[in-house]
């Protein structure tokens, strides 16, 4: 086997996705779904290796999301929603991507990605530049329609949820009054998503079902922070580095960064290094309907887009959205209820400002509301109108928040990690010989097993029975897995590909039969460093729980 190394993503082997592919399905990390009837395009199931990982992901984002902040709260709604949820949120008429059809081959492509789709009929050739002819680009709706109920008519069509986010929007009233919250908090959610993309590629990255992790963190508008704080910060003014810092005066600017930061230092205690992320600041013409502004996190995979010199870009691991009022506005005229909220601090406030300030502020606080009721489609009168209520209201502590939305697919980070911790390197056999091993070289807390516990042999029942022993000993604690089949050097072979940080062996030291003084000792061998410890049972626990904090 040729010496891979994935030390360094700028320079990844040719073939390294197709191995990383192949030890996914060998060891259960990911399988194709219904893969005995030929497979379905764009879905994926994950084994019993993949679900560990994809636990792990989810419940580290929860902790850091929402166990360790006062300021967030959970949600966990359906799939299925009012389907005027989706024409409020502007995906009924403008979540689709460009398509063409080819005559020749009776394909469908994403307009934008013709360069880079193999064309079915000459592998060789991308679809751009083979000679069938194309239609004219049109819009394709990305979203599954079903029906529910036992009539399928056009009243009963409902859809699969395109993004976790508008289920968080339409219950927004409900969680601030029950959680008792006050504005700036948010509320995360993780759940199924699906979208009917017209060509799902490499591999898991782009699936028509995956799950995402989505926080919608609701602040103040602008002219909200003004009044009560003065001045609204520039965002090179943040202390990002301060874990409590006063948010009084952070507009939705610093509120960004803030998200990007924390975003950014998660990824990075996983053990995806700096190196291979990238944050990426969207340009206009990129922004989804919803945005003023969006930053990507990428993650270097071995496949994607290059930049002039061959280096790889990055594809998208989350995107840290500024979504603006925009969401809670489209939900308080489509469903007629109010998604104001009072802001006492801003009533106090407002009434202690000079005149001329009052001023300047409710018509900057009009203008926005005002454009915004104008790109919704109001005529301008009725516009108008609005506008002067909202501002009205506003001088008496009243407006809707405005959101910033880190969003991350838990599919994408998965893959992610499984790629940044594929390596080959090489390791004694049995014999002291050294041979080629695979091995995924995951952060303690994101590997699907912690620890793997062997009897040196599986012939000899005290050893048999003391594996046992201190099995069930570790195995309330941490995802532990035993194995007696096969030569030791084989069992550390499997979970070195499994990525399992720690290995533990029940020996003859063990039972005292060498010496004395090593009775109720195990071996611990690293993965990396493949270092072996000798450890106290007694003490094995805390020994173990230390390293994979
Ligand atoms: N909620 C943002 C997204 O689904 O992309």
């Amino acid at each position: 086997m040729a010496q891979v190394t994935n030390k360094d993503a700028s320079v990844p082997t040719a073939d390294l996705m197709d191995r990383i592919v192949s030890l996914c399905k060998r060891r259960g990390f990911i399988y194709q779904s219904s893969e005995i009837y030929g497979g379905i395009n764009g879905f994926w199931d994950y084994g019993p290796l993949g679900v560990e990982l994809k636990n792990n992901i989810k419940m580290l984002w929860w902790h850091a999301m929402t166990r360790l902040r006062d300021d967030v709260v959970g949600l966990d709604a359906t799939i299925i929603m009012h389907p005027r949820i989706w024409k409020a949120s502007g995906h009924v008429d403008t979540f689709s991507d460009p398509m063409v059809d080819c005559k020749k081959c009776k394909g469908r492509f994403r307009a934008d990605q013709l360069a880079e789709t193999p064309c079915p009929l000459k592998p060789s050739k991308t679809v751009a530049e083979c000679d069938g002819e194309k239609t004219e680009p049109r819009p394709f709706n990305l979203m599954f329609k079903t029906t529910v109920g036992p009539i399928e008519s056009e009243e009963n069509v409902a859809y699969l949820r395109p993004e976790t986010a508008q289920a968080i929007f339409a219950q927004f009233k409900t969680v601030l009054e029950t959680a008792r919250q006050k504005v700036p908090f948010g509320i995360a959610q993780i759940g199924k998503a699906f979208r009917n993309e017209v060509t799902p590629r490499n591999y898991t990255f782009r699936s028509r079902e995956f799950e995402q992790m989505e926080l919608e963190f609701f602040i103040r508008p602008d002219e909200a922070v003004e009044a009560i704080a003065g001045r609204v910060l520039e965002p090179d003014e943040i202390d990002l580095t301060d874990p409590r810092p006063d948010t009084t005066a952070w507009g939705w600017k610093a509120w960004l960064k803030y998200w990007v930061a924390q975003r950014m230092r998660w990824y990075e205690s996983l053990g995806l290094p700096r190196a291979k992320l990238v944050e990426y600041w969207q340009k206009p013409d990129e922004l989804a309907h919803y945005a003023k502004a969006c930053v990507d996190i990428l993650f270097k995979f071995p496949f994607g887009k290059r930049d002039a010199s061959g280096e790889l870009i990055g594809e998208e691991l989350e995107g840290i959205a500024a979504r603006s009022d925009f969401d809670l506005s489209q939900h308080q005229r489509f469903s007629g209820r109010p998604m104001t909220v009072f802001d006492e601090e801003l009533k106090n406030a407002w009434g202690k400002l000079a005149p001329d300030k009052q001023s300047a502020l409710r018509s900057r606080y009009r203008q926005s509301r005002l454009d915004y009721y104008l790109k919704a489609g109001e005529p301008p009168e009725k516009a108008r109108a609005l506008a002067d209520a909202d501002a009205e209201a506003f001088t008496k502590g009243y407006y809707i928040p405005h959101v910033i939305e880190p969003s991350a697919g838990v599919d994408r980070l998965a893959l992610a990690l499984i790629c940044n911790a594929y390596d080959e390197d090489t390791a004694p056999d049995e014999h002291g010989n050294p041979e080629p091993r695979v091995v995924l070289r995951f952060q303690p807390r994101v590997a699907p097993v912690k620890v793997a516990v062997f009897p040196l042999l599986k012939n000899r029942p005290a050893l048999v029975q003391k594996a046992r022993e201190v099995y069930e000993l570790l195995r309330p604690h941490m995802k532990a897995f035993y194995d007696d089949a096969g030569a030791i050097g084989r069992r550390y072979r499997r979970q070195d590909e499994a990525g399992t940080p720690y290995c533990v062996t029940i020996d003859f030291e063990t039972l005292g039969e060498k010496a004395p003084e090593l009775r109720d000792t195990v071996t611990v061998r690293e993965r990396d460093s493949m270092r072996q410890d000798r450890v106290k049972i007694s003490e094995l626990v805390g020994y173990l729980l230390e390293k994979i904090r």
